[in-house]
């Protein structure tokens, strides 16, 4: 029987981060207030941490024609690989505002973020670390996209 299995780290606070990897965690709890989400409430912020320091963020931006909205993920990638499209990415952070008002814990990209992450590492001299969280309490930091989408489909694939 053949196994996948990965290690990440939990930690129960963002102190216990490398001080890069706090400002990016309070870049993405900060920008998540910014989300555009009327319909489910659910704010996310997400920021890119660029090889030459910059923090690139993003959220998500919903739509009234629902599938046409964007995650805080994609909308953060997109605008970094846009305006520095040869600055390697370091790391990704994650946060949420849940509309239940319980925002201490974090949530994992959707499917569709996690295939859009795997292409931005694929293109990226090296993995992009995922840290997630709430607006505070627990940071989970899991070191590729490659861990949470296993067997992924990619350009190699193509060929
Ligand atoms: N959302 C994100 O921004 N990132 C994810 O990885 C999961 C979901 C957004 C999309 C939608 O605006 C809202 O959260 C609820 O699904």
């Amino acid at each position: 029987m053949a196994t996948f299995q990965f290690e990440y780290h939990k930690y129960s606070t963002h102190h216990e981060l490398i001080l890069p990897h706090q400002q990016l965690i309070s870049a993405a709890r900060r920008v998540a207030l910014q989300a555009y989400a009327p319909y489910s409430h659910f704010k996310v912020g997400a920021a890119v941490l660029l090889a030459n320091n910059k923090i690139i963020e993003g959220v998500n931006i919903e739509n009234a024609s629902y599938p046409v909205g964007i995650c805080a993920e994609r909308a953060a990638l997109s605008s970094a690989i846009s305006q520095f499209p040869h600055e390697t990415i370091h790391a990704l952070a994650i946060s949420i505002i849940a509309p239940s008002g319980a925002n201490n814990s974090p949530a994992f990209p959707c499917g569709m973020c996690r295939q859009f992450i795997s292409e931005c590492e694929d293109r990226n001299a090296a993995a992009i670390p995922i840290i997630l969280s709430g607006q505070s309490g627990e940071v989970w930091l899991i070191q590729t996209s490659k861990h949470l989408l296993p067997f992924s489909f990619s350009g190699k694939d193509l060929k």
